[in-house]
């Protein structure tokens, strides 16, 4: 079985390095990929959408997987252009990834399929904001199309909105688009995941996403700075309720509103005292938890996307661990506003029972790994408690050093209960 991965960041780095240990032993390919990559996958050169499509026909390619998510909107979607050229892809049709795409049909979608949800409205501009704020802090505000995670201010004063209104909706720094003026939901945030295949649906291990880049939830929201998962995240009375308010209802408005959906699908939760409300969808997996969820997995993931996206989801194909799996970002220097460079990285060699995962790195000409981009590196592990996953992770990534390193310190530890020392 031929496969290719679509991204190069630490999620297709763990998806890859999932696929390959599949028992059925597929044939892996990336696009773009990356130098960490290289070592699970050939890298595929391609110019657009079409261009890959052509190499993926040349390269016999069995089965294309959507590592991001990007390319899923992009000119006529991924997933239509694989359809088109007879390519099953795990990663759903530009009518279905509208649901991360735009906000404002995410929103109306949840409303319509009646999905618990904070209430918003839809801004043109800065002035209908401002109106549709009146006056009540905090509240959220949320550009509607791909931000790259930034596109999303909590604001708790005036002068924060105010700063973000100028930035997005004057300025335009992610280009032209509507804003969502969003109600502010209080809770424990959960990350769940499900394959979805047509009406069929399998959830995976449920994670937390530690999205600020400083200890505490302070400074800047950035793409994610670590993540926990667990079978044990959440109770099975929370699990079921997800499932049946949230879960059940989506993958029903999908198939009622004939949206072709094959792929992960991502709700971000707020456990809300009136019970989990939905944030948002992506048509992903997450970004750091796919690095924390995937080594509690087991199975031949492979063949069960290839399935998937043929229309069958085979629950057979893959288990689920116990225990806990712990992610943390190493983040260069200047993340999340800017991002640096060429920093060497020393230490691999020290990390013992965790794995590696690479999201911003690069080879230099002596052979040594570099940082290359904002999140430089993800380190994982696991363990039967949270606990000794957590003391396990952060005694393996301080093996891992370069100038200007970033990384929070309570990953896993804030939004818990304390562990006992
Ligand atoms: P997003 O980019 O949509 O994932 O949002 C980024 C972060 O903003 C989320 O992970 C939440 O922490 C926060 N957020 C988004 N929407 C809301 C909301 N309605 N209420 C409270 N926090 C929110
Ligand atoms: N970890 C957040 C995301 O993947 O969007």
């Amino acid at each position: 079985m031929n496969i290719l991965v679509v991204g190069k960041g630490g999620r297709e780095h763990a998806l890859l390095k999932a696929l390959s240990e599949s028992p059925s032993s597929p044939r892996l390919y990336s696009f773009p990929g990356s130098d960490a990559i290289e070592s699970l996958a050939t890298l595929v050169e391609a110019d657009g959408l079409a261009s890959l499509i052509a190499k993926m026909k040349e390269l016999s390619i069995d089965l294309c997987v959507a590592g991001e998510e990007s390319y899923l909107v992009k000119d006529e979607g991924l997933a239509n252009a694989c359809a088109a050229a007879g390519i099953p892809c795990w990663g759903p049709p530009k009518e279905g990834a509208q649901l991360e795409a735009s906000k404002e049909f995410a929103k109306e979608f949840m409303n319509r399929q009646g999905i618990p949800t904070g209430k918003a409205t839809g801004c043109a501009t800065a002035d209908e904001a401002r109106a549709a704020i009146a006056g009540v802090y905090p509240t959220v505000l949320k550009f509607d199309g791909l931000a790259a995670g930034k596109g999303v201010a909590v604001c708790f004063t005036e002068a924060e909105a105010e700063d973000f209104l100028k930035e997005v909706m004057e300025e335009r720094r992610f280009g032209a688009g509507r804003l969502l003026v969003e109600e502010c939901l209080i809770g424990p945030e959960v990350s769940v995941f499900a394959a979805v295949s047509g009406d069929q649906y399998q959830i995976f291990t449920p994670a937390r996403d530690y999205k600020r880049a400083l200890d505490g939830d302070k400074g800047p929201n950035t793409g994610g700075m670590g993540a926990v998962a667990s079978l044990s995240l959440v109770t099975k009375e929370e699990l079921a309720q997800i499932e049946e308010t949230i879960v059940k209802p989506t993958v029903a408005g999908l198939v009622k509103e004939k949206l072709g959906y094959k792929g992960f699908i991502y709700f971000g939760l707020m456990m809300t005292k009136e019970g989990p409300k939905i944030i948002e969808y992506n048509c992903r997996f997450g970004d750091p938890e796919c690095q924390a969820v995937m080594p509690l997995m087991e199975g031949d993931l492979a063949t069960y996307c290839l399935k998937g996206a043929q229309g069958e989801l085979d629950r057979s194909l893959i288990r689920f661990k116990q225990g806990w799996s712990v992610c943390l970002i190493l983040a260069s220097a200047g993340y999340p506003v800017t991002s640096r460079s060429g920093d060497v990285i020393t230490g691999f060699e020290q990390v013992e029972g965790a794995s590696v995962y690479h999201a911003g790195t690069k080879k230099n000409a002596a052979g040594q790994w570099e940082t290359n981009g904002g999140r430089v590196l993800a380190v994982v592990a696991q363990s039967e408690d949270r606990g000794s996953a957590v003391k396990q992770a952060y005694e393996q990534v301080s093996h891992l050093q370069f100038e200007g390193a970033q990384r929070r310190n309570d990953i896993g530890i804030m939004n818990f209960a304390p562990l006992k020392s």
